[in-house]
């Protein structure tokens, strides 16, 4: 269930915790609080390793109880309730199942999967230009740079300022141009109300997309300061910009249009090539000042937890009145859909970034909602740089992923109070493996990107942060292919242990570890000072071997900090992953050519795939755009078949590493019948076997087959 909190990723059944659900503003790291989304979803394994999920599908203000039964109670405010069981072989099948229902995730670009960098409290151009020139100077991958609130001027969407922001849109060019940077600009939905300086305002007014007060609320008990437009009723707030601002109703296809426009003409200024959108539970600061009127709504009778958790009165504490009307009628009431903002919100920000870059891009919004990773994806909202919520983050990301959004992940090294030099380098070492992994800073605190530390006297958190990092786009085209798994099949990209291993009941509890993927097993350090790791390698079956493709017995083990995160990889697959050892981003990866990893399992055998498209377009899996292999190992023959075959650019197979325990032994391999000109022998545990195999060389339902056999 989310977004909460929680210390746990197994639900606590014995201290009767209630979890409120309503969209809010609210930093993250307490329980029991409400927090930016609403998905009122939980899944349940059952002692045979089956399992099922319950979706309880309404939009109004929920709560949640746990009780030692164990049980589950739950309470909604009102509203249309419909319910949703799904019954699955395993946790994961759940999730498929679920997500049939709510839509699968996006596809995210190919650069997305990069390291992004962003910070509230850039002061201008310069302050910018030399925090990306410092890090690229350090060598550290760099795909995407962000820009919050700091560029608008007067915090206005769809502006920047001209002043200190001079040189933007030149700097935004020569770095995509050069560099394969790409930009997310942030936007808030208040948009200032002021009449004649504010043409986005005035179109919007004009056109009638701003939420607007129910008629039958009295002109007096409207909280609407002097001096702004109210023949149409419309509602007016405080987020960002000095004066008053309106809400826009993203229920109306006018506002979707008007949207469109503002942010296609926001692009002819800054080419950016996602969009990030905040504060959108939606967020209102007017609270100090204005209460709500007297109504049933916004005092409702039935005290939920997402009133008196908060230790407030109103359900309309710092955002919009309940009694306010949304829809292209006027037909919703806030009170229903108010949880329905930033979905809304994502959905016409997802056309208008199509519209404006004629590419995939990504909205990453803070408020979601049940079916929000259809149209875009998240991130954690505001943590703290405190080790806790570095280990509340790996709970986020596996919830978020159940939840139909796998592009996910926290602010790395924290978001509000400073972070330390030890807290950003773990950060980043786990970050190494978040779906999204971005790092991002709260204005005024110290800079956290990875060059800063080299001045800081700490070359070490950059150093580690390299090491980290180039692993994660070692393994890019493995996790690319995780994505498009997502995307069609429904399945979860980061997952807990126990979704692989469900009938391993030691994994049932694990929350300091996740699966990337079936293969990819993570162990974080995530305690101060922490110099060694107790990890849990599942299944007494399986085999397990670390970054040296040394074999590690299932079982725990207790892993010594030798520089790297400690990552395991598992038997039975076979991973593709790039052949350069070191990336300043995703072109070179992309450019680079590709390696499989061979991981047999006990018996010899291995299974993996890998999608293929140009990483940018849109809808590439519906229009068919794309390439997809699968791979298979028995019997010492390696077969790579063509599934589909539509995006005809050349992608070489460069090398095959197949980890083999014959260490010294030498093999005669033929590729297709025909033997390789050279021999081949097992050292350091594996075989590496050139092959240069072109993978647009054969049509669908061909395959190249690689076979070997001791030389003597
Ligand atoms: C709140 C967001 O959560 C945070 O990430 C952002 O930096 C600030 N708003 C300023 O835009």
């Amino acid at each position: 269930m989310g977004e909460n909190t929680h210390h746990s990723l197994r639900h606590d059944f014995t201290n009767y915790k209630t979890y409120p659900l309503f969209t809010q503003d609210r930093a993250t790291g307490d329980e029991q609080f409400n927090y930016y989304g609403v998905h009122p979803f939980y899944t349940c394994l059952e002692s045979d390793g089956q399992s099922h999920g319950i979706l309880y599908l309404s939009s109004n203000a929920m709560e949640y109880t746990l009780l030692p039964e164990p049980g589950l109670s739950f309470k909604t405010l009102g509203g249309v309730l419909d319910m949703f069981v799904f019954v699955g072989d395993s946790p994961g099948h759940v999730i498929e199942l679920y997500t049939s229902l709510i839509g699968r995730p996006i596809l995210p670009p190919f650069w997305g999967l990069g390291y992004q960098l962003t910070r509230w409290g850039f002061k201008n151009t310069d302050d910018l230009r030399a925090v990306i020139d410092r890090n690229q100077k350090a060598n550290v991958p760099l795909d995407v740079m962000y820009m919050d609130i700091d560029y608008m001027d007067q915090y206005h969407d769809f502006s920047y300022n001209r002043q200190s922001f001079a040189g933007l849109p030149q700097l935004i060019h020569e770095t995509k141009l050069n560099d394969n940077l790409h930009w997310t600009l942030i936007l808030d939905p208040a948009i200032e109300a002021v009449e004649k300086d504010n043409p986005v305002f005035m179109d919007g007014y004009n056109r009638d997309v701003y939420v607007k007060w129910d008629k039958s609320i009295a002109k007096q008990d409207r909280y609407n300061p002097p001096n702004v437009p109210s023949d149409r009723d419309v509602l007016y707030g405080k987020v960002w910009p000095r004066g008053p601002a309106a809400f826009p109703d993203f229920f109306k296809n006018v506002t979707h249009e008007w949207w469109i426009r503002w942010v296609g003409q926001l692009h002819k200024d800054l080419q950016f090539d996602a969009l990030w959108i905040d504060m959108n539970e939606p967020a209102n600061q007017n609270d100090q000042i204005y209460h709500c009127p007297q109504n049933k709504y916004d005092y409702p009778a039935v005290r939920t937890k997402a009133l008196y958790g908060n230790g407030v009165r109103e359900l309309g504490h710092k955002t919009l009145c309940m009694t306010t009307k949304q829809g292209d009628h006027n037909e919703y009431l806030h009170y229903d859909v108010h949880s329905l903002y930033g979905l809304t919100e994502t959905m016409a920000t997802q056309k208008a970034i199509h519209a404006a870059t004629g590419k995939r891009g990504f909205a990453v919004s803070r408020s979601t909602y049940v079916s929000s990773g259809r149209y875009g994806t998240h991130w954690l909202g505001d943590n703290f740089s405190v080790w806790d919520n570095m280990k509340f983050s790996i709970i986020g990301i596996l919830e978020f992923n159940m939840f139909g959004i796998n592009f996910v992940g926290p602010d790395i090294c924290g978001f509000l109070s400073n972070t330390t030099p030890e807290l950003c380098k773990r950060w980043h070492q786990l970050g190494a493996f978040y779906p999204f992994s971005r790092n991002h800073n709260c204005i005024g605190n110290r800079d956290q990107d990875p060059a800063s530390w080299i001045t800081a006297g700490h070359p070490e958190v950059t150093d580690a942060m390299k090491v980290a990092f180039s692993l994660r786009y070692k393994l890019l085209p493995y996790f690319y292919t995780l994505f498009y798994k997502g995307h069609t099949r429904g399945q979860t990209v980061a997952r807990p242990l126990f979704h692989e291993f469900p009938t391993d009941n030691n994994t049932h509890s694990i929350d300091e570890q996740f699966m990337f993927g079936p293969a990819v097993l993570v162990s974080p350090f995530l305690y101060e000072g922490q110099k060694q790791v107790k990890a849990y390698l599942p299944d007494t079956n399986t085999v397990w071997y670390d970054l040296n493709l040394n074999q590690s017995k299932p079982g725990y083990v207790v892993i010594d900090d030798n520089g790297m995160i400690p990552v395991h990889l598992r038997g039975g697959y076979i991973l593709p992953i790039s052949s350069e050892p070191n990336h300043v981003n995703t072109r070179t990866v992309r450019e680079g050519g590709l390696n499989l990893l061979v991981l047999p399992d006990q018996s010899g055998r291995a299974v993996g795939d890998f999608f293929w498209d140009d990483g940018d377009s849109i809808d590439t899996i519906e229009k068919l755009e794309y390439n997809y292999y699968t791979f298979s190992l028995e019997n010492n023959t390696l077969d790579l078949t063509v599934e589909k075959l539509n995006y005809k650019t050349k992608q070489l197979i460069k090398l095959i590493e197949i980890v083999s325990s014959s260490e010294g032994q030498t093999w005669t391999v033929t590729l297709d019948g025909k033997p390789l000109p050279l021999e081949v022998k097992v050292h350091g545990g594996v075989a590496q076997i050139p092959v240069n195999i072109d993978l647009i060389g054969k049509s669908v339902g061909e395959k190249w087959s690689l076979k070997w056999k001791p030389a003597f």
